[in-house]
């Protein structure tokens, strides 16, 4: 099948991050670090290994050191060169010059709102979206796999996992259709349901394939649960009109806008690290 290739990302960064108050007051959520490196880092990589050319980030207020985290460092740099140090820890951070825009969301409306917001940027062709809090950990990326279900399907393509049933109110939850292998196909979204109207207990987990077509029909989104124009009642609208399919992931999400998902994740990945698992390991027994 040939599909217009996946060559933009969306990272919606514009959020308030109440549920991290006050470590979120002043430092955006996104930049809050897993072992070392902070969680905008970890989404930026996933994109750039999707095959991910451009990165648009839509920002709020306070949340100007995403921007410097991805601009050079002429001090810093300046001064590690004259002290011989290795700069290649900060080769991540430094985005290809042309390859990163920002808008701003002037108020925090909903996730729908923020995407919305980088309409022009987006123009028509398909884009991915990152959601960063949603740190997702595996051999290959989480949207790697979906770029290739993509190749094979076209369409749009949500990220799911399987939760509890008891835990959905919480999330944006699919209608499951067939299934064949990794993909799903979706036949309805609903977001936040009350645990008996739920359609399943698969959750839309944070990373989105998106037509287009999306940006018409949030222009028009009311506000849904929360007060929020939310994305997925944007995206079940679109059903029955575009191919939507769920792919479920091969490896580990950490919910890290949660406080025991972060705490997760950096354990998690404190114990994959050569230089800390050792002494991780012996501290945690005195906790245990
Ligand atoms: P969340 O609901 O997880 O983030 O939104 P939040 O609102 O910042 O967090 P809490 O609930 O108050 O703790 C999911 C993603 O959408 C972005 C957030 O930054 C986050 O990455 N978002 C949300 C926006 O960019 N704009 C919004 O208006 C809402």
């Amino acid at each position: 099948m040939t599909v217009k290739p996946i060559r933009k990302a969306v990272f919606p960064v514009a959020g308030l991050g109440t549920r991290f108050l006050p470590a979120t007051k002043a430092i955006p959520k996104e930049m809050l670090p897993i072992v070392d490196r902070p969680l905008i880092q970890y989404a930026v990589d996933e994109a750039i290994e999707a095959g991910i050319e451009q990165m648009i980030f839509v920002t709020g207020r306070g949340k100007s050191t995403i921007e410097d985290h991805f601009d050079s460092a002429y001090e810093l740099e300046h001064t590690m060169r004259s002290r011989d140090k290795d700069l290649s820890i900060l080769d991540g951070t430094r985005l290809k010059p042309g390859n990163c825009a920002y808008v701003r969301q002037q108020e925090p409306l909903g996730l729908g709102h923020a995407i919305w917001c980088a309409r022009d940027i987006i123009g028509d062709e398909p884009f991915a979206v990152f959601l960063p809090d949603e740190f997702m950990h595996g051999e290959t990326g989480c949207m790697k796999q979906m770029v290739s279900a993509y190749e094979e399907k076209g369409g749009n393509l949500l990220s799911v996992l399987e939760i509890e049933k008891e835990k959905v109110s919480s999330y944006g939850v699919i209608d499951p259709g067939n299934s064949e292998g990794v993909l799903t196909e979706v036949r309805g979204l609903v977001e936040k349901p009350a645990i008996e109207d739920a359609p399943s207990n698969l959750i839309i987990s944070g990373r989105y394939i998106l037509q287009p077509d999306v940006m018409r029909t949030l222009e028009n989104q009311e506000a849904g649960s929360g007060g929020e124009i939310q994305l997925t009642d944007a995206m079940a609208k679109m059903i029955g009109n575009q191919a939507f399919h769920a792919v479920t992931f091969d490896g580990n999400r950490f919910d890290c806008g949660s406080k025991a998902g972060y705490l997760e994740a950096n354990f998690a990945l404190a114990m994959e690290r050569e230089d800390l698992a050792d002494d991780v390991r012996e501290f945690i027994k005195k906790y245990i």
